[in-house]
């Protein structure tokens, strides 16, 4: 078991590789929260001031026919779109996150790793656990509290990532489920950074703040994985990867426009309104924007690994448009 002797070069070096006070910290160990929603008249009176969802996070909030629409509209578009960010939630964690923890925990990558990291990456699946249950038990109230359709249609982001899979060589896989994990992982707590009690529903919030306080332990963990892994690949290797990050990173600010399509005719939009808002989030311009921010913390880990010191990197990253040229 090596114990890494760069450890004891960079702040908190005892804590490399770890999720740090886990035992204390983490929501599983820690939290006792019901992640129920208060009575129908207490959500009522809530929404007259708070939001399901926060309207920044929407991107399609910005368009002038969802601000000029009534509150009404707005609250339950939110209300859909926090339905479906857990159900989503709930899959990633399970089919996606976890099956990229394991590629840590049962050695599929073929690099040995510290033992620290592997004590980690068995907490941080326990913790993902965790946040599909009480994303999955928030979802059905609030689909209960509007009597919302059943969408049973899986993510659009979720099908993109198991294609992606699919098309890699038995060979390579691991090594590309590693990645989905790890860029899933540093995209999230960022979605989840700017929350603030005071604007959402009490329960939402609370179910939000406890999750990002486990996701900054595992967006800083999946960086230093990733930071010990890059090095360690061969440049062909290297070569390969370079390409298969900008598909995860794109994929990850993907809309489900058969979703989003179903989610606006239920709020009463148009369907001519509702494809000039769908085309507006797709346009090629939109999609490079929303990725580059949305993976800042991607490729700020990316960047710390050297993985930019490659020229052939760094060409095909700022072609894409996720960093400047
Ligand atoms: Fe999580
Ligand atoms: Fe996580």
């Amino acid at each position: 078991m090596p114990t890494s002797s760069t450890s004891t070069t960079v702040p908190g070096a005892n804590r490399q590789y770890t999720l740090g006070d886990w035992d204390n910290r983490s929501a599983v160990r820690s939290k006792k929260t019901s992640y129920l929603l208060p009575p129908v008249a207490e959500v009522q009176q809530q929404l007259h001031s708070k939001d399901w969802f926060p309207p920044s996070f929407i991107h399609y909030f910005k368009h002038p026919v969802i601000r000029q629409s009534s509150q009404q509209t707005r609250h339950r578009l939110a209300a859909n779109h926090l339905v479906y960010f857990l159900n989503y939630t709930t899959i990633l964690e399970h089919k996606i996150v976890n099956r990229s923890v394991e590629t840590l925990i049962h050695d599929e990558l073929g690099i040995e790793l510290p033992h620290a990291m592997k004590i980690a990456a068995l907490q941080l699946y326990t913790d993902e656990g965790y946040h599909a249950l009480f994303s999955f038990k928030l979802a059905e109230q609030v689909a209960r509290f509007y009597d919302m359709p059943v969408w049973d249609a899986p993510p659009k982001r979720i099908r993109l990532l198991l294609d992606l899979l699919g098309t890699c060589t038995d060979e390579y896989r691991p090594l590309m489920w590693f990645f989905v994990g790890f860029v899933s992982e540093t995209i999230i707590a960022k979605e989840l950074l700017d929350l603030t009690g005071n604007t959402l529903v009490c329960t939402v919030y609370q179910m939000f703040r406890e999750h990002l306080e486990d996701e900054a332990r595992h967006s800083r963990y999946f960086s230093e994985v990733f930071q010990y892994l890059w090095p360690r690949l061969s440049p062909e290797l290297q070569q390969d990867s370079a390409r298969h990050l900008i598909d995860i990173i794109f994929v990850f600010s993907e809309v489900d426009e058969q979703w989003l399509g179903a989610s606006l005719a239920s709020a009463g939009i148009c369907a001519l309104e509702a494809t000039d808002i769908i085309q507006q989030l797709q346009a090629p311009g939109a999609r490079a924007q929303r990725a580059r921010s949305s993976a800042a913390a991607t490729l700020q880990a990316m960047k710390r690994a050297g993985f930019f010191e490659q020229d052939a990197h760094r060409t095909l990253f700022s072609q894409s448009g996720l960093i400047d040229a």
